[in-house]
């Protein structure tokens, strides 16, 4: 029995990162639930960002705001709604049940694994892909 235990844990290991990331797929998803807040090319100048108390924001410096490097946990917990809501209440809605499915993780840029969804990775992928 013990050997078997962290042979199972090694295999899931070796399986979730494999998961190619497909930027496509996200951009689709964009497209269909976050352009109409976040515009057409992420910059925050969506249809209704003028309807919002709180402002859209220009997702494409995300990068360039934290230091250079892609705040991927925060992006990731914005989207499904880990992150703690804003004090004052936020706009945007939690997407985390909508988004559920296949599990996957990603890595930060330190190594850091982040358990999410597919469709949350690909999303991601899309967000990265349009870094300023
Ligand atoms: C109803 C409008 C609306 C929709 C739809 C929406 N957002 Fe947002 N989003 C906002 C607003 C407003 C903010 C800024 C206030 C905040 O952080 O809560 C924000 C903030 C964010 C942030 C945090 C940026 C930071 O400062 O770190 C991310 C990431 C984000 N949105 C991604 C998305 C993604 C991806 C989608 C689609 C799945 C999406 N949003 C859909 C309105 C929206």
């Amino acid at each position: 029995m013990r050997r078997i235990i962290p042979l199972g844990f090694g295999l899931i290991a070796a399986a979730l990162p494999a998961l190619a990331q497909d930027p496509e797929a996200g951009a689709e998803t964009y497209a269909t639930f976050c352009a109409a807040c976040h515009g057409e090319t992420a910059r925050g100048d969506g249809p209704v960002a003028d309807l919002l108390t709180v402002p859209a924001t220009d997702l494409t410096r995300l990068t360039e705001l934290n230091g250079g490097s892609f705040p991927l946990i925060e992006v990731v917990y914005r989207i499904d709604g880990r992150a703690p809501i804003k004090a004052h209440g936020s706009p945007m809605p939690p997407f985390g049940g909508m988004f559920e499915g296949e599990d996957a993780t990603m890595k930060t840029e330190a190594g850091q694994p982040v358990l999410t969804s597919r469709s949350i990775v690909d999303l991601v992928a899309y967000l990265q892909s349009v870094q300023g």
